[in-house]
């Protein structure tokens, strides 16, 4: 006979257990182009099929300065979302806080530590236990070009030095095209720069000067050299690229109208959603002079404390989702970045992908590999701030002299 009381409980259980298992996550991002709004998407349909509810907090802006503004006002206002962007040193910062949540369990269940570079492990961890759960590998070092318009201009290959490039950006100019297509907002200056720095200097120069902010190097003579051939690009951008967004540039590139674009592998996402093929459609190539260097930006999840229990276990499930193959594969296919999970199989991923893979294990051994600084992996983001405003200062007026700029990113670079 059917014992009523014990169905009762049987019942209970589990209506309580589903009302643990699903909760609500809401999520902090600036992912809104094309190619970047179809990669959270994919997130979104992963925790939706595992029966949450994902309330999209996107704030829009390339690079992020505005969601991190936005979030600010959140969290002061006692009202964190479940997870937010976060990246490099700003992990640290925010962790300092007392905000962020403990992922423990979830990287313990899921062995997170056997899973991740030990490099990328340590930024996720505060004081030894994870806080954020990383998403990707970006390269920022990358070149793109129009294979099309390469071929009018009569320029043979892509461009590997600085000369080389200048040589192919006047042939692209004679032809009657944009040579380079730049946005131009700040910390699209800065991602230019930091290619230049590289470019130019090298990746030991690098490393002095824009993550120890060595003032010697920052003053040196090689940072004159930098700052002269970064004013030499502006002289290839159209009049149009103040203010313009960063994948309004790289639809320059994908439709035809201007030859280059210096920006990380999200813009791969933009040639791909617009169903471009690398090596036929497009080229991708490191910046001039950085061939043997990988600027790297991971994209992470940080997350905040919530008192609601659906919410916890709603965040629990987005620390491992993120984490997992299913995501790790088809997120990174969509935003152009590869997987930072090691051991994942790349036999779906296109040959930029595969050349950004095996120049991130390449450059690991070499000592080529460095932290983005205008992505947030290199410095603390008051000191990166400071020096992205004095780059893009010296990139906007003419009038500041070589020298005056050198000071001025030095001076900004004493920021703490
Ligand atoms: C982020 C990318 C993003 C890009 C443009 C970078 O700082 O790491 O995920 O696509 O900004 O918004």
């Amino acid at each position: 006979m059917l014992n009523l009381s014990k169905l009762a409980t049987a019942v209970a259980v589990v209506v309580a257990a589903g009302a643990a298992a699903a909760g609500e996550v809401e999520v902090l991002h600036w992912w809104t182009s094309g190619g970047e709004a179809k990669s959270v998407a994919e997130l979104k349909k992963i925790m939706e099929g595992k029966g949450h509810t994902w309330k999209d907090f996107a704030v829009a802006g390339g690079g992020g300065d505005a969601a991190m503004t936005v979030l600010k006002s959140r969290v002061v206002a006692g009202n964190p979302p479940a997870a937010a962007q976060i990246k490099g040193p700003g992990i640290q910062e925010w962790a300092r806080e007392g905000v962020l949540a403990n992922l423990d369990a979830t990287a313990k269940a899921e062995q997170w530590d056997n899973l991740l570079p030990k490099g990328v492990a340590d930024v996720m961890k505060y004081k030894g236990n994870y806080v954020a759960a990383p998403v990707n590998v970006h390269r920022v070092n990358w070149m793109w070009a129009n294979a099309e318009v390469l071929k009018k201009a009569g320029v043979a290959a892509a461009p590997k030095t600085w000369d080389e490039f200048f040589a192919a950006a006047d042939k692209v100019k004679a032809a009657g095209l944009i040579a380079v297509a730049h946005g131009g907002q700040n910390w699209q200056d800065f991602t230019t720069f930091e290619d230049v720095v590289l470019g130019v200097g090298g990746s030991k120069f690098y490393q002095d000067a824009m993550v120890k902010l060595d003032q010697k190097a920052l003053t040196s003579a090689t940072m004159t050299k930098v700052l002269e051939t970064f004013r030499k690009i502006k002289t290839y951008t159209d009049p149009a690229s103040p203010g313009r967004d960063w994948n309004l540039a790289t639809a320059m590139v994908i439709d035809g109208r201007a030859a280059f674009q210096f920006m990380g592998d999200w813009a791969k996402g933009e040639f791909t959603a617009a169903k471009k093929m690398p090596g036929k459609d497009y080229i991708c190539a490191a910046a001039p002079g950085t061939g043997n260097a990988y600027t790297f930006n991971v994209d992470s999840f940080a997350m905040f404390k919530l008192k609601d229990a659906g919410a916890q276990k709603a965040q629990a499930d987005l620390a491992a989702s993120i984490m997992g193959t299913q995501f790790q594969e088809v997120f990174n296919l969509n935003k152009g970045s590869i997987p930072v999970r090691l051991n994942m199989d790349m036999a779906k991923f296109d040959d930029c992908a595969k050349m950004s893979s095996k120049d991130f294990v390449a450059t690991a051994k070499s000592g080529g590999l460095v932290p983005s600084i205008a992505h947030g992996m290199a410095v603390s983001p008051s000191a990166e701030g400071a020096i992205k405003d004095a780059v893009s200062q010296f990139w906007n007026d003419d009038k500041i002299s070589v020298a005056d700029g050198v000071k001025s990113i030095a001076k900004a670079a004493t920021t703490r």
